[in-house]
């Protein structure tokens, strides 16, 4: 790392963690605790000022060619610097045309341009590649529900990531081979895995510190002209393998594909591959369904068993995300935040019940609920159900 990466490291670890804590302190304070405005203003100048002057020297210096890892880390605290500018509305994407942290913006897009990836920070950054100095990794505050809900989300990521790499392994195998039964069981236990992470994050996340000093470092943002979107937990290919292998999402469903076009610069490189390989690939289900005629074989009883449960369990990580996770720490608080900040609380920018309209369909696909409007596999789950022997 050159001395001025080493400057900006440390900076973002100590120095920036505590102007951005003492700032939400201010905040959480007043009876409007939404509002930043006119709030811990030098404070705000000395966070804006300090960051500029490291980053004009790493601008300066020029040199990214030090490796995918030190450049994808350098984007990360570059990333982290711009998102509490946004957060604390030094830069705002409405007032503005084009993003006023110039030297910040030039640097983002130079490396993002650089690896393939977007020029802002993303979940990446915070969850699976942000390394631990002396046990604390890279945050925006030292509060401790910003840890918690930092930990939860890479547990939660890394189950989902376990359970696509083993569907991933059936492709070669086939869903008759008898090793399938191993990887459809290994599936199941890791998406068991994420509902264990997210009940602990339900349990011991508090709702107002989540909203009021954790979300709002997520918000869309400026770099250079354009705006990006916020970052959130979904920003890796292993939920959308899942998704696709298991057949209960389809690429080539306009909604859905949306999705899957406006994450890809979002994930790290290697994810975008793997993403755009499922893609292509045929569904277990529809594998399933294809060979029926072989439902009296028992390699067919007994995949097909396991196949079953995967589909439910991921269907019930969706169900819970949903119905616990959004409704209590996005869609309750909302109800109570004053007219003003209403338009600012999402990640990805549209209005919240749009978001919230975007994330039920999502929910009722890997569910396979019934729903008439949109394509689910209830029907099919219910008919590959019928071919199971009781047992
Ligand atoms: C997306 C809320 C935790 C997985 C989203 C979105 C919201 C949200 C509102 C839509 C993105 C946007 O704002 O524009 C929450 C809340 C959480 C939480 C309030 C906890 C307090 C998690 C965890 C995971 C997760 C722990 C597990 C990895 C996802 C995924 C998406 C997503 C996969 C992308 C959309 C999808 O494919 O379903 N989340 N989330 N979230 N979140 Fe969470």
């Amino acid at each position: 790392m050159s001395s001025n990466s080493q400057a900006f490291d440390e900076w973002i670890r100590h120095r920036f963690v505590a102007l951005n804590s003492e700032l939400e302190q201010r905040y959480a304070q007043q009876a409007d605790r939404a509002n930043v405005v006119g709030v811990g203003d030098d404070l705000k100048q000395q966070l804006e000022s300090e960051g500029r002057a490291l980053i004009s020297a790493l601008l300066a210096e020029g040199n990214t060619d030090q490796g995918f890892d030190k450049a994808f880390d350098l984007l990360g605290s570059v990333g982290l610097y711009m998102a509490a500018c946004r957060r604390h509305e030094i830069t705002e994407p409405s007032r503005e045309t084009t993003s006023p942290l110039v030297e910040a913006s030039a640097l983002a897009m130079h490396i993002g341009a650089s690896i393939g990836v977007t020029p802002r920070f993303a979940t990446a950054h915070l969850t699976t590649h942000n390394r631990a100095v002396n046990g604390v990794y890279k945050r925006f505050t030292d509060l401790p529900d910003e840890k918690i809900f930092v930990d939860y989300n890479t547990r939660g990521i890394l189950a989902y990531k376990r359970a696509a790499d083993a569907l991933l392994k059936i492709l070669p195998l086939g869903i008759a081979h008898p090793i399938t039964q191993d990887l459809l069981q290994v599936a199941e236990r890791a998406l068991q895995d994420v509902i264990d992470a997210n009940d602990q994050l339900f349990d011991k996340l508090d709702t107002d510190q989540f909203f009021y000093c954790v979300r709002p470092y997520y918000k869309p943002h400026r770099v250079g002209q354009q705006v990006y979107r916020g970052a959130n937990a979904g920003d890796f290919a292993g939920i959308n393998v899942i998704d696709m292998l298991l057949g209960l999402c389809f690429a080539n469903e306009p909604s859905y594909s949306q999705i899957l076009v406006d994450k890809f610069l979002y994930m790290m490189p290697e994810d975008q591959l793997i993403l755009r390989d499922s893609m292509r690939r045929t569904s277990l289900m529809d594998s399933f369904l294809e060979h029926q005629a072989d439902r009296d074989q028992d390699w067919y009883q007994t995949n097909l068993r396991h196949f079953l449960a995967v589909c439910e369990r991921h269907g019930d990580t969706a169900i819970q995300h949903h119905d616990q996770l959004v409704s209590k720490y996005i869609e309750k608080p909302s109800a109570h935040i004053e007219q003003q900040h209403i338009e600012k609380i999402t990640a990805s920018g549209p209005p919240l019940h749009v978001l919230l309209g975007a994330l039920e369909k999502l929910r009722d696909r890997r569910a396979a609920a019934p729903r008439t409007d949109i394509r689910t596999r209830h029907d099919d789950i219910a008919h590959l159900k019928s071919l199971l022997v009781p047992s």
